[in-house]
């Protein structure tokens, strides 16, 4: 199956791709898709995303073909079902497509035969981060159903977000808090989330805080925020990590903004597992690869 939304899941799928993590984790590589070939397709900039992918499909034997945007025929006008169209005329056996508009995989599944990985889609989505995320909570002993968490920050702009929340609902959480200045809330009410405006208390007794850049490239200069008062009130520090649980582990998607949303002592600190998020990323997708052949 194709991977676009997290709507598309059911729980057991998830368990499933939970199960191939771990084992990718703790086993040697598997050339499970040897002959295959893997086509990412970003047209918006990435580090962690596009390489854990190419790592991935690697790590399992596929070939990669990375297309350099800059330098394709998409510059001569060339649109995306077109240029899709002819590297699965190559032999790409799938796409990992980041585009700032989610409607571009409803379109491209209705044509395309090849498979699709959405690898973040403007404001909307980004699901393989969402499954990432969910694992590296469950890898510290979170338990879904009792899980307090505070996603803090600039929610309103963030695909990490809404599909965190998706999956993290899906997964039974019921605790989920949204903090931030009312700029950056949503706009309406959202199924089993509860806004904060007081960082302290939104991270009061919470097991997990993960906090968000500002996604400045998606709003008005107007609309953003001093970043000296933004650090003030809502940055998460080692000090202001005290109020949540002694074991809550703090997290970010990255790309991270040190002494904007976060104080480099806490991504550094003990609380932080940032970078076993990016480890895990790796996992998470050969299992997501592994799954679309298997
Ligand atoms: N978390 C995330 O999507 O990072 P990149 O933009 O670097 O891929």
């Amino acid at each position: 199956m194709n991977l676009i939304n997290v709507k598309s899941l059911k729980k057991p799928q998830v368990k499933t791709l939970f199960e191939k993590a771990t084992f990718f984790k703790q086993n040697n590589v598997q050339n499970t898709l040897a002959g295959k070939t893997i086509g990412l397709l970003f047209f918006e900039a990435s580090t962690r995303t596009l390489c854990s992918f190419e790592l991935a499909a690697k790590r399992l034997g596929a070939i990669t073909l990375n297309l350099n945007l800059a330098q394709s025929s998409t510059q001569k006008g060339e649109n995306i079902l077109d240029t899709v169209k002819n590297l699965e005329a190559m032999g790409v056996d799938a796409f990992v497509i980041r585009h700032q508009h989610l409607s571009v995989f409803e379109m491209l599944e209705a044509d395309v035969k090849a498979k699709l990985i959405n690898a973040g889609a403007g404001t909307n989505a980004h699901p393989t981060q969402a499954l990432l995320d969910a694992f590296t909570m469950q890898q510290h002993n979170k338990n879904f159903e009792t899980l307090k968490i505070a996603i803090v920050g600039d929610i309103r702009h963030s695909r990490v977000a809404h599909s965190n929340i998706e999956l993290l609902t899906l997964l039974g959480v019921k605790d989920i808090r949204l903090v931030g200045p009312k700029a950056f809330l949503p706009e309406a009410d959202m199924e089993n989330c509860q806004c904060f405006t007081d960082l302290n208390q939104g991270l009061k007794d919470v097991d997990v805080a993960m906090t968000l850049r500002i996604q400045k490239e998606r709003m008005q200069q107007t609309d953003m925020p001093d970043t000296n008062d933004y650090y003030d009130n809502y940055a998460l520090t080692q000090s202001r990590m005290q109020s949540a649980k002694p074991d809550a582990i703090l997290m970010h998607p990255g790309p991270m903004n040190r002494g904007i949303e976060i104080e480099s002592a806490a991504a550094d600190g003990p609380q932080s597992v940032i970078l076993q998020q990016v480890e895990n990323g790796v996992y998470m997708r050969m299992a997501i690869l592994d799954g679309l052949f298997s």
